[in-house]
């Protein structure tokens, strides 16, 4: 298996779990890890608001900010706890728009100064590496000739700002950044069980996604490991941390993709009030001690 080097860090596999707010919780990247991930990202968080981070798996820390302060108490707080420090200019939410941050904050021209300042004093507070994330836009050159001071590592979704999540991803642009840096590039969009080992002959190593969602064993799958987990995993151990019932229930809609009868599944999912609920639709109910 191709192993990744990102500065100090040596991943054991190309095949990364993506930054996903909301979906990727303590549970399941450790799932996802159990399967195989070479790597898995936390969603993305502020390092203003001092969140309860669970990170006792030593996950990616992915950030997002629009101002330089809090930084670096942030990623001091963090270092020992991460593998890596990942900063956020890739998201394309109403929120992130209002907030001037993710991809909005790399489409805007006059931003280019404080991203220089925020990954100068991540730079400056670590020694744990740091990437980023971009998308296509019309200054990802200029991002990537910064980054090339600071980071070690870059991480391309080739989609622009308007597109979001849907439309095709522009992989001959994400190419075309790859051969004019020397960074290590990670690719993002669209990666499956299929497209993967392709897109390791142009990059350094793939994020799963969409993919991954609810599918923790694509991992298993693409790294040839024999562990397959299913959603009463997830659930014994979101159990035993006491995770929100809305948490474990969105999990289970996830759960539920190509599982025989996921329409059905959902459909009763929708009304489930309690755990036992989800228990009886997963048909777990009869388990004393999962
Ligand atoms: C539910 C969801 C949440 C996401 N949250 C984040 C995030 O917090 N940070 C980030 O950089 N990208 C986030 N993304 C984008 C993914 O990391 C990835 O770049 C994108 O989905 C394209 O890859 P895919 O086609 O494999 O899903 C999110 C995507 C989804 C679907």
């Amino acid at each position: 298996m191709k192993k990744v080097k990102i500065g100090r860090l040596t991943l054991k596999n190309p095949y990364l779990l993506a930054p996903m707010e909301a979906v990727n919780d303590i549970v399941f990247r450790k799932l996802c890890s159990k399967c195989g991930a070479g790597l898995v990202y936390t969603g993305m968080t502020n390092p203003l608001t001092q969140q309860n981070l669970s990170l006792e798996d030593k996950p990616a820390i992915q950030f997002f900010c629009n101002t330089e302060k809090g930084v670096k108490e942030f990623i001091k707080k963090h270092e020992k706890e991460t593998r890596l420090f990942d900063f956020n200019l890739g998201c394309p939410s109403k929120l992130a728009k209002k907030a001037n941050i993710g991809c909005f904050m790399l489409d805007d021209s006059s931003k280019l100064e404080i991203i220089e300042k925020v990954l100068k004093i991540a730079r400056e507070s670590t020694k744990k590496p740091l990437t980023i994330k971009i998308r296509k836009s019309k200054n990802s050159l200029q991002v990537l000739k910064i980054a090339e001071k600071y980071c070690d590592a870059i991480t391309i979704h080739p989609r622009t700002c308007a597109q979001g999540y849907s439309g095709k991803p522009d992989i001959e642009f994400a190419k075309q950044i790859k051969r004019l840096t020397s960074l290590p590039m990670i690719y993002s969009g669209n990666v499956n069980e299929k497209n993967a080992k392709d897109l390791l002959k142009y990059f350094d190593a793939v994020m799963i996604g969409r993919e991954a969602i609810g599918n923790p064993n694509i991992f298993s799958r693409l790294t040839g490991k024999k562990n397959l987990v299913t959603f009463k995993d997830y659930l014994k151990e979101a159990k035993k941390r006491k995770f929100y019932f809305s948490q474990i229930k969105f999990q289970a809609m996830n759960f539920t993709k190509g599982m025989k009868n996921a329409k059905k599944m959902r459909l009763r999912l929708i009304h489930a009030k309690k755990l036992e609920d989800i228990e009886s639709i997963f048909e777990l109910s009869q388990t004393k001690h999962i």
